[in-house]
């Protein structure tokens, strides 16, 4: 028994140090960005172990694995595509986990940080058309988030005459609607609220759409209703 032990033992230190080879000349390159504000911003929404925790830890994480799983998408073995399995199949899965992981999180701070004001503007008037006012968005959105496993946004669905809606994912990169851009994003993953407010999400959800910035989901609006 030790031989075959000691073999693979050699066999997988051969391994990693190829991958670490192979990771030091390919690795992807997207950055960890920092938080956009200080935790006084978000205190009604997180508590400080949390604002560290979700950015260094669960955000960081997505960012480090997107820019492994596109290193080693490039030396991946094409010809051994397989649907039933094959390494290129699982890497090209996780590669949208942790993308749309990391993306979604950068979208959930930029959420954060405001008064909650929508004020009276074309995503405000868009909102009031397509919802009927914004308490009823806001109520709309709460449901939403109270009923995904995952996250809950407002986007901006492109597909049709360009109206808002507010979608479910319960994994990062399921449940979208393709041609729909973000506006706001909350996450309602259990990392995000449960140290501050335990079960309670409904406290949860009311502090962050209180505590929303609506001014960068609004530059986003302008950007994407001027794009033609
Ligand atoms: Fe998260």
């Amino acid at each position: 028994m030790p031989r075959p032990l000691r073999r693979l033992s050699n066999k997988n230190l051969l391994l990693r140090r190829h991958l670490d080879e192979t990771m030091a000349n390919l690795e992807g390159n997207h950055p960890i960005k920092p938080m956009p504000f200080a935790y006084e911003k978000v205190s009604s929404v997180m508590d400080e172990a949390t604002y560290k925790w979700h950015h260094d830890t669960h955000y960081a994480g997505y960012v480090n694995k997107r820019n492994e799983i596109e290193a080693m998408l490039k030396t991946a073995d094409l010809s051994k595509a397989n649907a039933n399995y094959s390494v290129y199949r699982e890497l090209k899965l996780e590669e949208t986990w942790n993308a749309d992981g990391a993306v979604l999180h950068e979208l959930y701070w930029d959420s954060m940080g405001g008064d909650g004001k929508l004020g009276d503007d074309e995503l405000a008037k868009r909102i009031a058309e397509d919802f009927g006012s914004f308490d009823a968005w806001k109520a709309d959105f709460m449901a939403c988030a109270k009923v995904s496993r995952g996250w809950t946004a407002l986007v901006l669905d492109m597909s049709t005459d360009v109206k808002t809606r507010n979608v479910l994912l319960d994994f990062h990169n399921i449940g979208g609607f393709v041609g729909a851009m973000p506006l706001i994003v909350v996450d309602v993953y259990e990392h995000a609220y449960y140290h501050k407010f335990g079960p309670d999400r409904a406290s949860y959800l009311q502090a962050f759409v209180d505590n929303i910035d609506w001014a960068k989901a609004k530059n986003r609006y302008k950007a994407l209703t001027n794009m033609g």
